[in-house]
């Protein structure tokens, strides 16, 4: 394991498990039917789960194709941008990036309780112009848009399959690994989405 997080108090900002992290009004009951909805199952679990050893040292790789597609369009580019400059913040970009490598590992290591459940809702705030640019004191723009935030979820699932093939599993269990990280990445989509949606209407 390269990040775990046991050991990862000294990722800056990734606060997960801890008092400083958001309540999400999201409990375990509720979180169940959820992933009925998703039709994610038991199986996907072990999936994700299996996923964990294949992308562990694969995750730099990872974040170079997503950070790729985000510098390559300006409107993603932006979020990463002073607005007054246009200048990208790097220490922000790069404080930010070292923690979206640990969430590949802690979607794939797929321990899904209540602190992982607070986590989720504090990331959503975090793309939220609530919580954005707080953590890491970023001077960037201030919220991210609902629409870019879920239109991505095809952009960070879509080029995984390769990544799930490279360990020589077979096809049919490639395709699996992919189907439940699809099923995962919207799912935290949808938790991440609350504070964007009215009160009473999530
Ligand atoms: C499925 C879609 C997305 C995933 C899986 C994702 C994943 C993540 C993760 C894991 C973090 C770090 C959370 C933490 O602090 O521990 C993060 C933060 C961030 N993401 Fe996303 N993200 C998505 C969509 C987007 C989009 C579309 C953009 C814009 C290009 C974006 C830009 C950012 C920024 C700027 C932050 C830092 C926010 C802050 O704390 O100031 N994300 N994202």
């Amino acid at each position: 394991m390269t990040q775990d997080t046991e050991q990862s108090p000294k990722l800056k900002g990734y606060t997960f498990g801890t008092e400083a992290v958001a309540k999400s009004p999201i409990g375990l009951e509720e979180w169940e039917k959820l992933k009925k909805s998703a039709l994610f199952s038991e199986e996907d679990t072990v999936y994700l789960r299996l996923s964990y050893e294949v992308l562990a040292d694969q995750v730099e790789s990872l974040l170079k194709i997503w950070r790729g597609i985000i510098f390559d369009h300006p409107h993603l580019r932006a979020y990463d941008e002073d607005p007054k400059t246009g200048e990208v913040d790097r220490d922000y970009a790069q404080s930010v990036g070292k923690r979206f490598g640990q969430w590949v590992l802690d979607t794939a290591r797929a321990q899904f309780d209540q602190a992982w459940l607070d986590y989720q809702y504090e990331i959503g705030l975090r793309h939220h112009r609530s919580k954005k640019n707080k953590t890491d004191g970023g001077h960037t723009l201030e919220h991210i848009r609902a629409r870019d935030l879920i239109a991505f979820t095809a952009a960070i699932v879509v080029p995984m399959k390769p990544f799930l093939a490279a360990k020589g599993h077979l096809p049919a269990i490639v395709d699996r690994m992919y189907d439940a990280w699809w099923k995962a990445v919207i799912l935290q989509v949808t938790l991440w989405s609350q504070p964007y949606i009215r009160d009473g209407d999530f």
